[in-house]
């Protein structure tokens, strides 16, 4: 389990759920790790989940300030970047505000956009290639009550990986994304019971998934097992199928 070693990989949302998991799974396999996420986490818990070659950003990524943090950690080298910062803000159509569809644009379509175009310039320039992977998400699929926001943005994710995939490959850069099905993280935690119930009775495999299932196909598609695929979004989501 060494096939990121020395790779500088970052990866948003790290402090919670899938991105923490993969953090972890990304560390054992050898990565440089730069994290980027809100809370102000403390150096103690940090340095005993990942005692060398982690670097924490705290900060909001759609913020300028954070982008510039972030830029100067890419000036360094970058060989992977997991886009998994994401947000819900639910709502049906004539209750959901402008703030919770801006708000959900901006985390989840707008800062892959901009992190994506920084990542890709500096790998271009290093000629080494590299590794985009954005968070995409069975709702892109399917739609999902009370997330026009949400699967919008998914949608787009996909989109726009296909997008980056054509764009980016003369400089064998590549850009694929990942669709969890419900996987069992704070996020998935805000909702309600019943609605959980249901959401494992419409996966053949009768559960929700774990961090560490999204966290094992990022790893994979960073690899150089992977070095053929380019503008996918691999369904990790037991075979959900939402009705
Ligand atoms: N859990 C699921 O069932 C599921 C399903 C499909 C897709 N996803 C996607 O996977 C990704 C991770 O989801 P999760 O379930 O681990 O969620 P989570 O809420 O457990 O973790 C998300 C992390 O992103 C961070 N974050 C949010 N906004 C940010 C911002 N503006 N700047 C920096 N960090 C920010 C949060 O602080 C948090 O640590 C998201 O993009 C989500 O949409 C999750």
């Amino acid at each position: 389990m060494k096939g990121l070693t020395n790779k500088r990989v970052f990866i948003t949302g790290a402090a919670s759920g899938i991105g923490r998991s993969t953090a972890e799974r990304f560390y054992a396999e050898g990565a440089e790790l730069i994290l980027i996420d809100m809370p102000t986490l403390e150096q103690a818990e940090l340095t005993a989940l990942f005692p060398n070659k982690m670097t924490y950003i705290q900060g909001d990524v759609t913020k300028a300030e954070t982008l510039l943090a972030i830029q100067a950690e890419v000036n360094k080298g970058i060989d992977v970047i997991v886009n998994n910062a994401g947000i819900t803000r639910d709502a049906t159509l004539l209750k959901m505000t402008d703030d919770q569809w801006d708000s959900v644009i901006a985390v989840n379509l707008t800062s892959i956009f901009k992190l994506s175009r920084m990542a890709a310039e500096k790998m271009k320039a290093a000629g080494k290639g590299g590794v985009i992977l954005n968070a995409a998400s069975v709702v892109a699929h399917y739609g999902n009550f009370g997330q026009a926001n949400y699967s919008a943005t998914k949608a787009g994710v996909i989109a726009m990986t296909k997008t980056l995939s054509k764009e980016l490959g003369k400089d064998q850069i590549r850009v694929n994304a990942v669709a969890p099905g419900f996987i069992a993280t704070p996020m998935v935690a805000k909702m309600p019971e019943k609605v959980l119930q249901m959401m494992e009775e419409k996966s053949p495999l009768r559960r929700l998934g774990k961090p560490e299932e999204i966290a094992a196909a990022y790893a994979f598609l960073a690899s150089d097992d992977a070095k053929y695929i380019t503008g996918t979004t691999l369904n990790v989501d037991g075979g959900t199928i939402l009705g």
